[in-house]
């Protein structure tokens, strides 16, 4: 097995090669086309494409010069005024070197600067930009200063579909020659929920114990439990067969090492199946709320599941 991380090494290079997110590529390949460039904001969940795309846009841009004319700073090292004062004010008032337009400067995990910093941010972002576009990167945009999201153009990343996520598993379980079947790909979906950074690093994880990769190998390696177990958990509570019931969940516990926080948000992911009445349903949402946060709080992972799986129980005797 190779060392790399599939993340990096599957990055796509350029626009073409990112899967989905096909307005915002559309308005990022014009930009290059035109070879006009506005200070951007990139805002969406982990794993959806926003360094990606913003390295890519460089790239086609760039060319050559892309080593001279684009520098990535990490927000979340260093998060004080100095950074902008120094790194950044540094970087954007020389010129671009060759025949670049501008440079591009991508700041990401800006939603981590300190509010002095965005505030000194807003006036470079002017002062230079005739040498400098910006593209401000971060998963919240509502943590970014109203001024300086009035300077960029607000791109918003969606999770990805499972259609392109499956295709991209594909085509990287194919060039890394691993067998990998539907279960293994519904299972790696139903766990990533849209972010293709986490569906390739399991893909990755789940390569290492074999070359054939079901459904089995990916809920092992990332610790959670299958739909199907957690399904028949809440059956079994539901219809009253609560020593069946209790045997899944330390099973699920003590043998399989999923974490009890897990648990409940599969069990608040899965409670739908059960179809139970409306105030039924009402209530055993207000205890997954409670027993989350008692867990969270430190109380024992098997007690408060247990009590919730005999409330499940308790709820569907009252209703008969
Ligand atoms: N649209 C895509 N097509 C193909 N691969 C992708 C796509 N989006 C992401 N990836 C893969 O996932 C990895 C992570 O993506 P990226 O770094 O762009 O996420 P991000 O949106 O910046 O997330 P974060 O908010 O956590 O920084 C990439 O290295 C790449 O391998
Ligand atoms: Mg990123």
């Amino acid at each position: 097995m190779d060392l790399d991380l599939w993340t990096e090494k599957y990055r796509p290079p350029t626009l073409g090669g990112i899967i989905g997110q096909e307005s915002i590529i559309e308005s990022l390949t014009r930009f290059v086309e035109t070879k006009a460039v506005p200070h951007c904001l990139f805002t969406g969940p982990p794993g959806t494409s926003k360094t990606t795309a913003a390295m890519a846009m460089a790239k086609d841009l760039f060319g050559e010069t892309y080593n001279r004319n684009f520098m990535e700073l990490n927000a979340s090292d260093e998060r004080g005024i100095d950074v902008v004062r120094n790194q950044i004010k540094n970087f954007a008032r020389t010129m671009p070197s060759g025949d670049a337009p501008f440079k591009i400067l991508v700041l990401d995990e800006a939603d981590h600067l300190t509010s002095d910093a965005q505030h000194a941010l807003r006036r470079t972002m002017e002062s230079y930009a005739q040498s400098c576009r910006m593209i401000l990167i971060c998963n919240y945009s509502s943590r970014i200063i109203p001024p300086i999201q009035s300077r960029c153009a607000i791109f918003r990343f969606s999770r990805l579909d499972e259609s392109g996520i499956s295709k991209r598993l594909k085509y990287i379980s194919k060039k890394e020659k691993i067998t990998l079947d539907s279960s293994g790909v519904d299972a790696i979906l139903y766990l990533t929920e849209g972010d293709m950074r986490a569906a390739i690093n399991l893909l990755q994880a789940a390569s290492s114990i074999g070359e054939t990769i079901t459904e089995k190998t990916v809920y092992a390696i990332a610790g959670s439990a299958s739909p199907e177990t957690i399904k028949t958990m809440l059956t079994d509570a539901k219809e009253q067969r609560h020593l069946e019931s209790l045997e899944s969940l330390r099973t699920l516990i003590y043998n399989e090492g999923v974490s009890p926080v897990d648990l409940v948000k599969q069990i608040h992911r899965e409670i739908q199946i059960l179809d139970l009445s409306h105030s039924q349903q009402m209530s055993v949402l207000e205890q997954i709320a409670e027993v989350e946060f008692r867990i969270g709080e430190g109380a024992n992972g098997e007690i408060q599941l247990a009590a919730l799986l005999a409330h499940i129980g308790i709820g569907s005797d009252a209703s008969e």
